[in-house]
């Protein structure tokens, strides 16, 4: 199974890298004579940032995500733009409110950036940095970014709503989500992989408590309730850790659901012990490290991939907050 997966993996990301570099003219070079201290300015800030909250990592990295799930846009950092009377954005949408954070966090590395390249440094490029350099400082892999993403000039909230998987999604409906935006079952597990860092609310699992017990552990589903009470209102926002090590970036997040162990519905739904599913997916990178390592990775780059804005199209904006 290993050989199988492996070999069809690497068949997939040699597609999806030659579309990646003839469609989107992204490059791990795109900023080497423009702006050569661009990724060594973020990566300090982004552990400046670390060393004061562990959670930034987790924050940084979902905000990469939720800025490259759009069905309209992709990477756009587009999910940076603040709402305000004439324009509502994708900070309001269902999937981000009360629930993304980073953003002053991404304002200091804009204006830290700014400092030493003029305009030339896109948004979009330093979400991506930011959530690499977020999984490096917490233990995890490696990777070189792909770079020349440029900002949108818009947003759409209804597209942010419809795309950005719920917690509550089955199976099916998570796969379809994933390969609505070209990503296939294995992209999906190892993407979900990032839950091994960082936290969440109460208000994302609930339901899982008092409603669906028989897919959690039983002595988890009891603690978790503690914190997370039935009556909607109370606790909402309390936090519980995705995984049983939400500052390191490790693989127990895979452990724990071969233990019924997921936080979220969603979580589980990759591994139901029966065989099926993204089953063998889940046990094999419990198991293998190096492999979810390397493989991560190559995730990630697919994910930045999506729908870049290059060349003349977009902008690169001065404040991540708002349009030029
Ligand atoms: C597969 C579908 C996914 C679903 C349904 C999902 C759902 C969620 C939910 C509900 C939360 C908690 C939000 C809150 O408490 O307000 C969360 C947190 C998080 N998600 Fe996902 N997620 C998915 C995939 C991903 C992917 C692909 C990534 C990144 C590559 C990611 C990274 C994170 C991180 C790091 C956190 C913790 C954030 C923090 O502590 O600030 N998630 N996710
Ligand atoms: C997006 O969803 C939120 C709540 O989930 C809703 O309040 C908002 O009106 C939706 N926006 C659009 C444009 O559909
Ligand atoms: C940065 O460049 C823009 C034009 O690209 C210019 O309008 C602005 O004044 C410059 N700012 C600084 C601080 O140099
Ligand atoms: C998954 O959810 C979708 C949408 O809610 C539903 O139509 C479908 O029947 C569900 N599939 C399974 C296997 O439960
Ligand atoms: C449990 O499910 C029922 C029926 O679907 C629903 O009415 C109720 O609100 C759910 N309870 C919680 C705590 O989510
Ligand atoms: C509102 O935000 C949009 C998008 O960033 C921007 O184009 C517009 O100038 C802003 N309007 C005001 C009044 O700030």
């Amino acid at each position: 199974m290993a050989r199988i997966s492996s070999y069809t993996f690497s068949s997939l990301l040699v597609f999806f890298t030659l579309v990646a570099i003839s469609s989107a003219q992204l490059s791990s070079t795109f900023y080497s004579s423009s702006c050569p201290n661009a990724l060594s300015t973020i990566k300090s800030a982004v552990n400046a940032a670390i060393n004061k909250e562990k959670r930034m990592a987790a924050s940084l990295l979902r905000l990469h995500f939720h800025d490259c799930f759009h069905c309209l846009q992709g990477c756009d950092g587009s999910v940076l733009l603040d709402d305000n009377s004439t324009f509502t954005g994708e900070k309001t949408a269902g999937p981000n409110l009360n629930s993304i954070r980073g953003f002053d966090v991404i304002d200091n590395i804009k204006t830290q950036v700014e400092s030493v390249c003029n305009q030339t440094v896109s948004c979009a490029d330093i979400l991506a940095v930011a959530a690499r350099d977020s999984v490096v400082a917490l233990g995890g892999p490696s990777y070189q970014v792909q770079l020349g993403r440029r900002d949108a000039r818009t947003a759409s909230q209804a597209a942010a709503n419809n795309s950005i998987p719920a917690p509550t999604f089955n199976f099916s409906r998570l796969v379809s989500n994933f390969a609505s935006q070209g990503l296939t079952m294995q992209d999906l597990v190892l993407l979900s992989g990032a839950h091994t860092l960082g936290f969440a609310r109460c208000t994302t699992f609930r339901d899982r408590l008092y409603n669906e017990s028989c897919t959690l552990d039983t002595s988890l589903a009891s603690s978790l309730k503690s914190i997370c009470p039935l009556q909607s209102g109370n606790g909402d926002n309390n936090l519980s850790p995705l995984d049983g090590t939400p500052a390191k970036f490790d693989t127990v997040y895979y452990d724990r659901l071969l233990q019924r162990k997921g936080l979220l519905h969603s979580d589980q739904q990759l591994y139901k012990g029966d065989g099926s599913g993204s089953d063998g997916f889940v046990k094999f990178y419990s198991k293998h490290t190096g492999a979810f390592w390397e493989d991560f990775g190559g995730a990630m780059l697919r994910m930045g991939a999506l729908r870049p804005l290059t060349g003349s199209n977009g902008e690169i904006r001065m404040d991540c907050r708002k349009v030029n």
